[in-house]
Order: C-alpha cells, then sequence, then structure tokens
C-alpha cells in the first residue's frame, strides 16, 4: 500500500549490512539502492533521486556526516535516517541537529528499523499533502481580493455587505468570468457564518445522478457502489453556507427535489427514511437566462422565485472599463510573484489595446492574459506582442466605422462615429449618463437627445 513507490538509498560500507538491509526493506515493498561509501552515496543520490536515505555514518572515502551535508545541501526535503554504532552516536545527534529525521544504533532491532521508516514515510507524504492544501488554500485566497473601481460594482459591493449579514437566499447573475464565485465567498466570509464551512457544488459539472447524491447524500447499499453512507453537501453545510453554481444546469428532477429541501428546509439521503434537517444558507449563481429558462418550461418558476429572493447581478467587463487598469495591476503582481519574477509594468500601448477588447470571457479572460503576458514578457514591460492576436486585432476591427467612408454621405459617417463613441463612453462609465456627459463635454440633455436619435433609447 504504503511502501511500493518508495525508493531508499542505503549507504555502508559493510557488505553484509548492505545486503541485511536490502533483503528486509525489498520485503517491504520498498526499491532499495545500495552504496558502499559518502561518495557514491550522493552520486546515486543525485541519480537515483530517492525517497529516503539510510546513511552510515563510519564509512571510508566520505563519512556520513559529509554526505549528510551534501545531500542536503541539494535537497532540503529529503528524509535522511543516520545509522550509528555504539561509539559514534554523538556524530548521529548532530545529524539530528542538522534535520536527519532519526538515528538507529546498531546491531538493528529489525522491528525499530521497519516502523521508523514506514514513520518518516508516512509523515513525509502527510507534510507533502499538507503543503499542496496549504499551496491550494494560499492560491485560492490570494486571488481571494475583490478588486474594483466603477460605481457599478460598489453598488454590487454594498449590497453584498447588507445580505451577508441576513441568511436570505442570494442568486448571483452575470456572464462567465463576471466574479460569481469569488462574491458567493465573500458574502459567506463576511457573513456570521464565516466560521462554519463554505459547501460548492458545481450542479453543471455533474450527471444527473450525482448531483442528487451530492446534495442529500446517500445510505449504504442506496445504489450499487454505495458500500458505506456518505453525506450530502446540505448536511456537510450545516452552520455554513452552500453554493450552488451553475444552477441553471440542473434537471427537473433535481429541481424538485430542490424545491423542496428549500420550502420545508428538510431532505433525506438516497435511500433513507430519515428526515433531516438543514439550515445551511444558500447562495446560487447562473450565467443562464433563467427567464428564457422558465418559459421553455425548463426551470421551474416556484424553485426560480425561491432562489431570487436577493437577486445580485455582476455586471460584464466591457461595462465596467474603469475596473480593468486596476485589474491588470493586481493581476501582473500577482502572478510576478507567482512566477517568482521581478515586477513588470504595462506599456500604454498595451492599456489602450486591453481597454478597447471587449473581454466576452471577462475577469477570467483578463486574468489568463496577464498570466500569460507575464509569462512571456522578457523585457520590464509588458508590450502589446506578448498580447493575443484577437486582443491585438481587436481594435482594428473597431475601424469598420470607416468601410465605405468615401462613398457615404459625411452625416451618416460621422453619425456613426458619434455612435460609437457615446456607446464607449457609457460602457466606461458603466451606463452612468452624467458622467459620460461629462467626459464626452455635452450637457445630459444633449446626450439624451443623441441616445434617441441613435436609438440606445425611445423617447419617454
Ligand atoms: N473583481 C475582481 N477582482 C479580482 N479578481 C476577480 C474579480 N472578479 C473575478 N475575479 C477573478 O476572475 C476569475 C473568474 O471569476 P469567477 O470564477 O468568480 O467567475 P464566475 O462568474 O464564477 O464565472 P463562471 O460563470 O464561469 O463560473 C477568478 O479567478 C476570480 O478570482
Ligand atoms: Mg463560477
Amino acid at each position: 500500500m504504503l511502501n511500493t513507490t518508495y525508493s531508499i538509498l542505503v549507504a555502508d560500507d559493510e557488505p553484509s549490512v548492505q545486503s541485511l538491509l536490502k533483503d528486509i526493506l525489498l520485503k517491504e515493498g520498498y526499491k532499495v539502492i545500495l552504496a558502499g561509501n559518502g561518495e557514491e552515496a550522493v552520486c546515486s543520490f543525485r541519480q537515483y533521486s530517492p525517497d529516503l536515505v539510510l546513511l552510515d555514518v563510519r564509512m571510508p572515502v566520505m563519512d556520513g556526516i559529509e554526505a549528510f551535508r551534501l545531500i542536503r545541501r541539494e535537497n532540503q526535503e529529503v528524509l535522511i535516517i543516520m545509522m550509528t554504532a555504539y561509539g559514534t552516536i554523538e556524530t548521529a545527534v548532530q545529524a539530528m541537529k542538522m534535520g536527519a529525521f532519526d538515528y538507529l544504533v546498531k546491531p538493528f532491532n529489525l522491528e525499530e528499523l521497519k516502523v521508523v521508516i514506514k514513520k518518516a514515510l508516512e509523515m513525509h507524504s502527510m507534510s507533502a499533502e499538507l503543503k499542496t492544501l496549504r499551496q491550494e488554500l494560499a492560491d485560492k485566497y490570494n486571488l481571494g481580493n475583490i478588486i474594483f473601481k466603477s460605481k457599478a460594482m460598489q453598488e454590487v459591493l454594498n449590497l453584498a455587505d447588507i445580505v451577508s449579514k441576513s441568511d436570505a437566499t442570494v442568486l448571483l447573475r452575470g456572464e462567465s468570468g463576471t466574479g460569481k464565485d469569488l462574491l458567493a465567498r465573500y458574502i459567506h466570509t463576511h457573513s456570521l457564518r464565516a466560521r462554519g464551512p463554505f459547501v460548492k457544488i458545481h450542479c453543471g459539472a455533474l450527471p444527473e445522478t450525482l448531483v442528487e447524491s451530492e446534495l442529500f447524500g446517500y445510505e449504504r447499499g442506496a445504489f450499487t457502489g454505495a458500500t458505506t453512507r456518505k453525506p450530502g453537501k446540505f448536511e456537510l453545510a450545516r452552520g455554513g453556507t452552500l453554493f450552488l453554481d451553475e444552477i441553471g444546469e440542473i434537471s427537473p428532477v433535481i429541481q424538485v427535489k430542490l424545491l423542496h429541501a428549500l420550502q420545508y428546509k428538510e431532505f433525506e439521503r438516497l435511500g433513507g427514511t430519515e428526515t433531516l434537517k438543514t439550515d445551511a444558507r444558500l447562495i446560487a449563481a447562473t450565467n443562464k437566462n433563467l427567464e428564457e429558462a422558465m418559459s421553455k418550461k425548463e426551470f421551474r418558476e416556484d424553485l426560480f422565485y425561491r432562489l431570487n429572493v436577493i437577486p445580485i447581478y455582476l455586471p460584464p467587463l466591457r461595462e465596467r472599463k474603469e475596473d480593468l487598469p486596476h485589474l491588470v495591476d493586481y493581476f501582473i503582481r500577482h502572478f510576478c510573484q507567482k512566477l517568482k519574477r521581478s515586477p513588470l509594468s504595462v506599456s500604454q500601448e498595451t492599456l489602450t489595446l486591453l481597454t478597447a477588447y471587449d473581454w466576452p470571457g471577462n475577469i477570467r479572460e483578463l486574468e489568463n492574459t496577464i498570466e500569460r503576458a507575464v509569462l512571456l514578457s522578457s523585457g520590464p514591460q509588458i508590450t502589446p506582442q506578448v498580447l493575443p492576436l484577437s486582443i491585438n486585432k481587436y481594435k482594428d476591427s473597431q475601424n469598420h466605422l470607416f468601410i465605405n467612408s468615401s462613398e457615404r454621405p459625411l452625416k451618416e459617417v460621422m453619425g456613426d462615429i458619434e455612435k460609437h463613441i457615446i456607446k464607449k463612453v457609457l460602457e466606461e462609465t458603466g451606463g452612468n449618463r452624467s458622467r459620460a456627459a461629462e467626459k464626452l463635454g455635452i450637457s445630459r440633455r444633449a446626450l439624451h437627445y443623441k441616445l434617441v436619435e441613435y436609438g440606445f433609447q425611445t423617447e419617454e
């Protein structure tokens, strides 16, 4: 089980000790590499990078302590266990201070030897696991800040702050990559349930039967393969928040079950008879047009109203371009740190291209673009060369305004341009007309008149 993949380097100058250890370790299922002195040990270490090294202290050519130093210098993580005869215990203790895992005294107690090795490897794999988990967590939370400047996002955050203080069900809506996941976590961590669990289920990624068993759990024997009882997300989210991501994707059958759970705050495990209570706070998210799904009878209206107690709409990035430079800065800093490279700035030309682009994949697309750009940049500045072609070309494609311009009446061409600029400024100001008018240098009334003229708005 545990042993099969681990390899152990044994360094001892005595052939009898080598063969004894080899036999025992092979029988335990480890791979074994042998070395006859310190120098060989270091060479073999470089060649095979074993998981654990058993080092004799007194060896010819290079002793165990020196080999220990050299191996440590190459690898801070590898497990080293010293082997020592009676006269060299002090040296072994010295190695312990330098970070050896343990030491074994010759003649060996074979049981002790096996146990010490097993413990060492177990600890090692546990700490490796912990490290990955911590890293994952750190990565997640490093990118956990919500960066914004726009008024539209300020309003979103204000609303999120208010709802986080209640247990009301929230429905997060917005295009893919606009930050729904991020906001769901934000609401949880700012709520009174912050110390409780945040449990997420991605309804779109799972087949129907799995969504059901994931949500409600199952009893042993509920279906083939259900060998033990498993709690569902509703149970796991007790005292915390249950985040139902991609809620628009759930099947009609699950919709009914979910509605029941929301209405009565209770549910049953699959194959179970016991009714369980749930107190989880619900946040649902979707990028789907649920109104349309309802009109096609794909999504239940009663469920929609249960979920839609507090709707929060995350505007697409193209409607809040004021956020863009801040997000760009933030992601550059993050990825420079993550990829361990010196700080980068962004050239004006690059920023202009990034601002002109319409970001169909929203902030996720921007994040990926910046990661790629940081990776590809060789100088101190991010230049347009490291941006994808689609972004480089986008701005030019906007010049379609001038297509056939010499063959069309001047008023029409000028109108197109004016229309384009007004649209752009409105996007940049998040739809705020006073600020748009100010930016355009015209009165609010004139802006209103133009909006009607260009069909952005009907006459009031
Ligand atoms: N305002 C923001 N500030 C910083 N990072 C953000 C912001 N909004 C989104 N992000 C980052 O953009 C990425 C996409 O966000 P998220 O996963 O929350 O989007 P989503 O709306 O859930 O998308 P989908 O509908 O595809 O699930 C994440 O890495 C997130 O951390
Ligand atoms: Mg999401």
